[in-house]
């Protein structure tokens, strides 16, 4: 039986805590983002979004989950010209981060051709591709990076708990990958009962797993967590 039948993802009618309230109030993006759209609707909400979607966030929600999780990537005291996957790219805040960070080996890779057009415009990532994060990524051993990064991409899903394994064949074996988790969707979806068991299977260790901010407006954090494939 595979994780995804062992885990039913519901798609509607979720409890609201009082951090999605608020960010729902604020943000009718968000909403549906929240509510386990199918893929494609899930694209055209990021593709609408794209060229306002740094200044609602950062403006709009306080969005500190890219600065937390770059200072924590920062302290793993790599070499500045190791070769970085940012997962779930986005429009680039994370590349942005790293780059300023003083890190020049940067990949980005994201489903949404939309958002990867405004990461473009930054001049931070040497390639960003499309790459669908529920699926195998088909990185060849020979190609996988030096250390991976993904912020604000899981939680709530698609992608959900049962396809963090695929971003593990990204990593070199024993490299850092730096995965944060919205709060909110940790305790919505589950993954305190999901999480251990699904790396557990995939043969995944989990070396940190502490809060960090996420939407500092809404009253919602997240968990930062870094894996190692063996
Ligand atoms: C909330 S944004 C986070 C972007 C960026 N990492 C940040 O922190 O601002 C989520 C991103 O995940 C991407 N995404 C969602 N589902 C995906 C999937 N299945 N495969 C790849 N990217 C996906 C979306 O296109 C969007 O750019």
């Amino acid at each position: 039986m595979n994780d995804s039948r062992e885990k039913p993802v519901r798609s509607a009618a979720i409890m609201l805590d009082d951090g999605m309230a608020s960010a729902i109030n604020r943000n009718q993006m968000i909403r549906r983002t929240y509510e386990n759209p199918p893929m494609d609707e899930l694209m055209g909400i990021y593709a609408a979004w794209a060229d306002d979607y740094d200044s609602d966030l950062i403006d709009g929600h306080g969005y500190k989950a890219p600065e937390d999780a770059v200072s924590s990537f920062v302290e793993l005291g790599l070499a500045k010209n190791v070769r970085i996957l940012d997962v779930g790219c986005g429009t680039g805040i994370v590349g942005l981060l790293l780059r300023a960070a003083g890190f020049t080996q940067i990949d980005g890779g994201d489903l949404s051709a939309e958002m990867r057009a405004v990461a473009d415009g930054h001049n931070v990532y040497n390639q960003l591709f499309q790459l669908d994060m529920t699926a195998d990524y088909k990185i060849a051993f020979e190609d996988a990076y030096d250390a991976v990064i993904c912020v604000g991409v899981f939680g709530f899903g698609p992608p959900h708990v049962q396809h963090l394994h695929h971003i593990m064949g990204a990593a070199k074996p024993g490299a850092p990958v730096m995965v944060t988790v919205n709060g909110s969707g940790w305790n919505v979806r589950g993954w305190d009962a999901s999480f251990g068991p699904h790396l557990q299977k995939h043969g995944i260790t989990c070396v940190r797993n502490e809060p960090i901010r996420h939407m500092t407006k809404d009253g919602i954090g997240a968990r930062l967590i870094e894996l190692r494939r063996s």
